[in-house]
């Protein structure tokens, strides 16, 4: 998609961090907004940010979990903007725990978020695409988030890395399948971004302490989420099929691809020595 003015795009997770910012930098090129998320302050206050940008803003309360209410959105988006070009399934989390301390509830929540919201919205609201795509280039796009996980297992982020990993696949699965209908499709990698996720569900880690250790490191090398956003909306002006966003993610993703088992040595060095000072 070259260009975003008097398109319409469909933002889930649009009430705080990355979904915000892409609904900023959309409007500044006049893209008109339907703004997801399941809070309604974070809605609100993203909505306050875009009012001078004269864009058609609508906001929807939806979780994406909710199968139903996903498949509902479509038509209230359509009542307002008459059309959806561009969707971006950006509604995500993270816990920070190891498998042993994840519980099957806390995996539930990761993939009804991360994979599930993912496969709902782009259900929901491909018909609609389609309609888009009928008219020619550059008229349909998905961008789906994925992260750095999605090239990696990691200890403590088994939930995350698994549900990104899915999210990179179905992306690359659907880039090939809707070429002929001219929908693009981006998967976006990437690493640290200053936001509140890995703070968003800081209770429910296996191991707190340690968890805010790792934020509190993380968060100093961690890229602005407006570089972020910009460096992923040009990806999909060039119709990449991915964007991999940070020095930390080009890492991974060439490590990973060169020391295939090696890379993850290191990784069980780290956490051992985290259990036993957890232990001791
Ligand atoms: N921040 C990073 O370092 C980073 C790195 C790689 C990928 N990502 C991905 O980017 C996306 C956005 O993350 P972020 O960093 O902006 O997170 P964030 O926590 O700052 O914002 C997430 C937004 O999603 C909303 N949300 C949470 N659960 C929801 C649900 N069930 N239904 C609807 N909305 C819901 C929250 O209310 C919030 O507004 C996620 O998919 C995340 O995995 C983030």
């Amino acid at each position: 998609m070259n260009n975003f003015n008097n398109k319409v795009a469909v933002i889930t997770g649009a009430g705080g961090g990355i979904g915000r910012e892409v609904a900023l930098q959309l409007a500044k090129e006049g893209c008109h907004l339907a703004l997801g998320d399941i809070s309604q302050q974070g809605l609100d206050e993203t909505a306050k940010l875009l009012e001078p940008y004269g864009v058609k803003v609508s906001c929807h309360i939806v979780d994406v979990t909710d199968r139903k209410r996903m498949e509902a959105l479509p038509e209230e988006v359509i009542e307002v903007h008459g059309a959806v070009n561009l969707l971006v399934n950006n509604a995500g989390i993270t816990l920070q725990s190891s498998f042993s301390d994840l519980s099957i509830e806390h995996w539930e929540l990761v993939i009804g978020i991360n994979l599930w919201g993912v496969i709902y919205g782009t259900k929901a609201f491909l018909p609609y695409l389609k309609e888009q795509g009928k008219k020619g280039l550059d008229n349909a796009h998905i961008i789906n988030m994925s992260s750095l996980a999605g090239f990696i297992g990691m200890p403590n982020q088994s939930s995350y890395c698994a549900t990104k990993s899915a999210v990179r696949a179905i992306s690359e699965t659907l880039w090939a399948e809707l070429h002929m209908d001219n929908i693009g499709v981006t998967s976006v990698h990437p690493g640290a971004i200053k936001t509140n996720i890995l703070n968003a569900h800081l209770d429910k880690a296996g191991n707190p302490a340690n968890a805010a250790a790792i934020n509190r490191k993380v968060d100093k090398f961690a890229m602005d989420t407006d570089k972020a956003v910009a460096k992923m909306l040009n990806a999909v002006r060039k119709n990449k099929q991915r964007v991999v966003i940070g020095t930390d993610s080009h890492l991974v993703e060439k490590f990973k691809r060169l020391l295939p088992s090696a890379i993850h040595k290191p990784f069980a060095k780290m956490f051992a020595k985290e259990q036993l000072a957890r232990t001791s």
